[in-house]
């Protein structure tokens, strides 16, 4: 019998052009594009072991046995692969990641990327980067775009088949570097998979979403151009937008704390005198600042002299999930 074993990396990444709200809650299918580029060196690992003497799945996250809805999460993914490959086995899923959870980057979306890649070949199937970008969605919706490599897009799509996400540049198109300011890394109070179902009771949800084809062109031609000015613009307002609707939806959602919008203005006032600097920010308060390789140091100084800021973790753009042999 072959050995039902494989181990897969995956980056976490940070979207230019954010998905925020689903047109399809189970399947995680947008209703709008994004953007994204994938955190050189930060990363999570995961084993994963179909085995016959398992009595159901396992789950094993930074050395931490996890049951309950976490384990659900992944046994979902875990369904649809013995699906596909017409397997019977439970599995033992083992996962690290080498950057601090609750720090303003989505593990999820580095975790199931790494779970979709090794879920699928310990199980013999061979997907192609599309077919794993779509088991990828289904696990946490920006877990489709660690899949490819370097800057990503993730198209909306109106089913299942057609929201997955393909490059649009290798990481060495544009030396870009995230310099991620941790203002708090505290768990946040409602997590992405509650917020993109209360996105809808915001009355500005459809404007931002009418407004996102707009968006994800500028957004295309200024990485694709390597145009600075046009990127920061357009990327800054498509992170405003979706905080715009989080603070009007109901609940409302207020993730920003007082030193986030320090570092706002903070960027802003820096651009404005001509470093290459701009914000965007997800579902927590911390920020992530993107600068060119060449301003890292420099940015990176400014930003610890900011009052509220803890630390800084820097990633440049990586590379797509792969299999660790
Ligand atoms: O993939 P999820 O369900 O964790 O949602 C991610 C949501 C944001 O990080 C706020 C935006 C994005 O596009 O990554």
């Amino acid at each position: 019998m072959s050995i039902r074993t494989a181990t897969a990396l995956a980056h976490p990444n940070i979207a230019f052009i954010k998905y925020w709200g689903n047109r399809d809650h189970d399947l995680r299918i947008p209703v709008n594009g994004s953007f994204s580029m994938n955190l050189a060196g930060l990363f999570a690992e995961t084993q994963v072991f179909f085995r016959e003497e398992l009595q159901q799945d396992q789950l094993i996250l930074n050395r931490n046995k996890i049951r309950g809805a976490g384990l659900t999460r992944i046994s979902h993914i875990l369904d649809e692969v013995r699906r596909k490959a017409n397997l019977q086995l439970y599995a033992e899923v083992s996962s690290k990641n080498n950057f601090p959870t609750g720090a303003g980057i989505a593990s999820s979306a580095a975790a199931f990327a790494a779970l979709a890649l090794a879920a699928s070949k310990a199980a013999g199937l061979d997907l192609d980067e599309r077919a794993l970008s779509i088991l990828a969605r289904h696990g946490s919706g920006s877990a489709c775009r660690s899949i490819p490599s370097g800057f990503t897009e993730w198209t909306d799509g109106k089913t299942d088949e057609d929201s997955y996400s393909f490059s649009i540049a290798p990481p060495e198109h544009w030396d870009l570097v995230d310099c991620v300011a941790i203002i708090s890394s505290g768990h946040k109070g409602i997590g992405s998979t509650q917020g993109h179902r209360l996105a809808e009771t915001s009355p500005l949800q459809k404007a931002r979403i009418s407004d996102a084809p707009r968006r994800i062109e500028i957004c295309r031609k200024a990485i694709l151009e390597r145009d600075f000015e046009t990127f920061a613009s357009i990327v800054e307002k498509d992170s405003d937008l979706m905080h715009a609707v989080m603070m009007t939806s109901n609940p409302a959602l207020f993730y920003w704390k007082p030193a986030t919008l320090h570092v706002m203005e903070s960027v802003r006032a820096w651009r404005a005198k001509g470093l290459p600097v701009f914000y965007t920010i997800d579902a927590g308060p911390n920020v992530h600042v993107i600068t060119l390789k060449e301003k890292m140091n420099e940015v990176k100084r400014k930003l610890e002299n900011l009052e509220g800021v803890q630390k800084i973790l820097t990633a440049g753009v990586g590379g797509a999930a792969r299999i660790l042999e």
